[in-house]
């Protein structure tokens, strides 16, 4: 008996061990890009440009936990709607996930009718945030929007001590990359995900514990999503490996 066991490393494009892996049979599946804004590098001028671009047609503030429920739903309403692979997967906001407090902030936009259309969630460490995700609702995008969101969440977070900035997204996604350029930020690392396929002999329980039992100690070692960062993510993007941007 066998099964194709289907594996998944995201590397950075520069990590050592790149060809090694291509050569073995990996083949690129994916590719995404880290992207870094430092404080000093920020122009007030133009984050204000950007907020004010969109001043006449929404309403742009920080979320709080009464704004919940409005999360949530254009979170639903937009689930499948993020380019690029595993590495720059959104899973589903929840409860939990979006729940608001002085590490975990967002910014909205809201339409005259009061529909929130936007909203970008950061991470915030320390001197540091990472964006988590940034996403506007179908109907208003290609507006400035998305910009709009961005740029008021990076002035409102540098009036609050932030000086490095981290976002990323996938290779596929030109609207997450023009929306970050036009903020500021300046993509500084690039990751590949890989994937391996092989017929592997096989008789025994099903592919998650033949994973976890058997290929790990071959060197395949396996995340239970099937996914093996080969180094350590950074600042990259990983299904939140430290808990990361996009
Ligand atoms: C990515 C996303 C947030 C962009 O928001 P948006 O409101 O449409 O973007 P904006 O209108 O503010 O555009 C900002 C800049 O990006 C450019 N842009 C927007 N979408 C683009 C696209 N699909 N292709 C190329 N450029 C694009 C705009 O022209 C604008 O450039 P400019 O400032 O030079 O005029 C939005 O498309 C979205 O929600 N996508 C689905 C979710 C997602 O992929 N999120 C990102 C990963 S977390």
């Amino acid at each position: 008996m066998g099964f194709v066991a289907d594996q998944t490393r995201v590397i950075r494009s520069d990590d050592e061990q790149r060809d090694a892996l291509l050569n073995a049979g990996w083949k690129i599946v994916a590719r995404s890009w880290g992207a870094q804004l430092n404080a000093d590098d920020t122009h007030t001028g133009q984050l204000d440009a950007l907020i004010a671009r969109v001043a006449e047609t929404v309403t742009v503030r920080e979320l709080v936990n009464a704004d919940r429920a409005a999360m949530l739903a254009l979170d639903a309403s937009t689930a499948s709607d993020y380019p690029g692979g595993i590495a720059t997967e959104h899973p589903p906001l929840t409860d939990e996930s979006a729940t608001l407090h002085r590490r975990r902030r967002a910014f909205g936009a809201w339409s005259p009718d009061g529909e929130l259309v936007a909203m970008t969630v950061v991470d915030v460490d320390g001197d540091r945030a990472e964006t988590d995700f940034t996403v506007v609702a179908r109907p208003s995008r290609g507006l400035g929007v998305g910009a709009g969101v961005k740029a008021a969440s990076v002035k409102e977070l540098l009036s609050d001590g932030v000086r490095v900035f981290r976002t990323g997204g996938s290779a596929e996604n030109a609207g997450s990359l023009a929306t970050n350029t036009s903020v500021g930020y300046r993509i500084d690392e690039e990751w590949l995900t890989l994937r391996l396929w092989s017929n592997v002999p096989f008789a025994g329980p099903p592919i998650d514990t033949a994973q976890r039992d058997g290929l790990r100690g071959v060197g395949l070692a396996v995340h239970p999503k099937g996914i093996t960062p080969l180094s350590s993510p950074g600042a990259g993007y990983l299904p939140h490996p430290q808990g990361p941007p996009q």
